[in-house]
């Protein structure tokens, strides 16, 4: 049996990013729960080919593995800094570029960075509805954490890492029944 791919995909801009380490801490505690690797890209690994493509074909071979790495990906954890309230254009950028059934029932973890709290439901009113254009099964528990949650740029909040935990509980519970039911078949 190969082994399961946990894909990371962070829209920060700039690096170092807090965003990228939230996304690499709960992409590495998902695989490390279900037996899987993981592979966590952000806007900068898509190189330059990315931010002027109109579509997938106009991908250098580097950014194109990205994205199928994405879509063949098992589990996703999917999240972006809170940019004007919302997720940063390049994240959106990247899922304009894909066929809108290529993510259908896809496990999605949901999680964002803020400068503040004023806009956590960013998770909810923003993420949310982009994966549910895409028929993926996004986990109940989003995750947001704001510059305060972390020290050193990484996160510290123990209250953010409960809530992350729970996210790898619930997404765990899917990738375990499917295994049982791929095992049944
Ligand atoms: C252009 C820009 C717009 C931002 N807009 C918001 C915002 O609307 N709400 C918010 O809470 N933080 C906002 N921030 C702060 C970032 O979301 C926050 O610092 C984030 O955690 C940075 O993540 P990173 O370290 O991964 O880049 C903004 C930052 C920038 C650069």
């Amino acid at each position: 049996m190969t082994k399961k791919l946990v894909v990371g995909i962070s829209g920060n801009l700039t690096r170092p990013s807090k965003t990228k380490a939230f996304i690499t801490q709960i992409a590495g505690d998902v695989a490390s729960r279900i037996g899987a690797t993981s592979a966590v890209f952000d806007i900068e690994d898509l190189g330059a080919s990315f931010p002027p493509a109109r579509r997938l074909a106009d991908l250098d071979p580097a950014a194109h593995d990205i994205v199928e790495q994405l879509i063949g990906a098992d589990v996703l954890v999917v999240g972006s800094p809170t940019f004007k309230g919302s997720y940063t254009g390049l994240f959106k950028h990247l899922f304009d570029l894909l066929d809108p059934a290529s993510l259908r029932g896809k496990p999605i973890i949901l999680a964002a960075t803020g400068g503040g709290e004023r806009h956590s439901l960013i998770v909810e009113h923003q993420l949310r509805p982009l994966f549910g254009f895409f028929e993926a099964l996004t986990m109940p528990t989003a995750i947001y954490a704001s510059d305060k949650d972390f020290a050193d740029g990484a996160l510290a909040s123990e209250a953010i890492h409960a809530r992350a935990r729970q996210a790898v509980a619930e997404v765990s519970r899917i990738v375990g029944e499917a295994r049982r039911i791929e095992l049944a078949a």
